[in-house]
């Protein structure tokens, strides 16, 4: 996210009154999305929260839908994955991009690919420090906290409306 001129800030501003995120979002399968969302998650799972490498990438990323946040440069800022039963995954934005609306656009894009294939309920396993970010879209936690590779987690459900109906909340 490079840019520090008035008008970038203001754009950027301007794309957070508006829910959006100055950057593009692209939707895609793991052969597509590969090279973009492994460069985000080994920078931010791996190097930053030391999560060991072989546990990073695994066999059900094959048949996830992922999504890819770009910056204006062309360069990867963000990902995450939705699995065929549901659950959302992998959200990691890098440090420079975040707190700019590029994870709510990320997942509200997943959101709604989950509701064109006609998901009810989504799931997923929130790191406790980012309880807040799933909340503020519309996601609820359920039950007690646990640890998955050292890490404080909470489980999260957000019920969706049949495909056609808007989403009411995120
Ligand atoms: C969690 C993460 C994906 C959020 O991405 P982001 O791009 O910074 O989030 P956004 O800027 O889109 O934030 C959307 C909203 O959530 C809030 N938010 C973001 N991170 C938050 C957090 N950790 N706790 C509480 N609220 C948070 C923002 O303030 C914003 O609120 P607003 O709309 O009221 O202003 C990012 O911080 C990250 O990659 N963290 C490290 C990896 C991680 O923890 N992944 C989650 C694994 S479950």
């Amino acid at each position: 996210m490079s840019g520090s001129g008035g008008k970038d800030r203001r754009g950027r501003a301007a794309a957070r009154q508006h829910g959006q995120a100055p950057v593009r979002i692209r939707v895609g399968d793991w052969e597509q999305m590969r090279a973009a969302a492994t460069a985000v998650r080994f920078a931010v799972f791996v190097r930053e929260q030391g999560i060991p490498a072989e546990l990073e990438l695994d066999e059900r990323d094959a048949g996830a839908v992922h999504a890819v946040a770009f910056a204006p440069s062309g360069a990867p800022v963000g990902t995450g994955r939705l699995l065929p039963d549901a659950h959302i995954g992998r959200m990691a934005v890098l440090p420079a991009a975040r707190g700019q609306g590029v994870g709510a656009a990320i997942l509200r894009s997943l959101v709604a690919v989950a509701q064109v294939k006609g998901m009810q309920e989504l799931h997923l396993h929130a790191q406790s420090s980012a309880l807040g970010f799933y909340e503020r879209l519309g996601f609820v936690a359920v039950g007690d906290e646990y640890q998955e590779a050292g890490i404080a987690h909470r489980t999260m459900a957000r019920s969706l409306p049949p495909p056609g109906q808007r989403p009411t909340r995120g």
